[in-house]
């Protein structure tokens, strides 16, 4: 296990080239202690990283009981996080949106942002969502593109900053689980 600094995003060891994948894990947040790591990685990647909050990217969504965190952890350690939630918090079965995506820098390109997606777009669609967007960084465009994620319009300034938005289709998702889950 590494030991990476959760409120830094820093580790004293990162994985070297050709080093066997971490063994990954997407799971809902349960309790006090997921909600602290999904906090802490929210921080260390949008406050302390990218700087797109000043102080904190703490919103009026964290206060709402509808809304869903999934941490996701490597080798057992906490080491990105994503939210989601019904846009109208009293109609699941309408729209929901996916936000707060972060996979702490030691950590990127383990392949963790994929199944932190994928369990972000299986929760709202198991909970009766139509469609889930996004607000997706232009630089994550692709990573959206191959999970098969649309671009909706325009680029728009989300945030202040660039973004582009994106959607999927829950009920084709819901749809592919379902098969699935009859094919075995
Ligand atoms: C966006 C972010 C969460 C992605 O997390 P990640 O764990 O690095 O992503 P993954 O390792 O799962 O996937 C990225 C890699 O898989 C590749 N990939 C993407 N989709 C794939 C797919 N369906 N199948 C196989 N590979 C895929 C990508 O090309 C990328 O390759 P590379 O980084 O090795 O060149 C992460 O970069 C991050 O936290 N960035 C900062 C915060 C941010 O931008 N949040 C999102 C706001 S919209």
């Amino acid at each position: 296990m590494t030991t990476t600094d959760i409120t830094t995003g820093t580790a004293a060891r990162r994985p070297g080239a050709g080093a066997p994948r971490p063994r990954l894990e997407c799971k809902l947040a349960a309790d006090d202690a997921d909600l602290a790591y999904h906090h802490a990685i929210r921080r260390s990647v949008f406050v302390l990283e990218q700087h797109v909050f000043a102080r904190s990217d703490h919103d009026i969504r964290d206060d709402d009981a509808a809304t869903m965190r999934i941490v996701g952890y490597a080798d057992g350690e906490p080491a990105g996080t994503v939210r989601l939630y019904p846009l109208d918090p009293g109609e699941p079965t309408g729209d929901w949106q996916g936000d707060r995506l972060a996979v702490l820098l030691p950590f990127r390109s383990t392949l963790l942002g994929l199944p932190l997606v994928r369990a972000a777009v299986s929760a709202a669609a198991a909970r009766g969502g139509s469609r889930m967007i996004a607000h997706v960084q232009p630089a994550n465009r692709t990573f959206f593109r191959r999970l098969g994620w649309t671009q909706i319009g325009e680029p728009e300034v989300y945030l202040g900053l660039p973004h582009l938005l994106m959607e999927i289709d829950l009920v084709a998702a819901r749809a592919a689980a379902a098969a699935r889950t009859v094919t075995g």
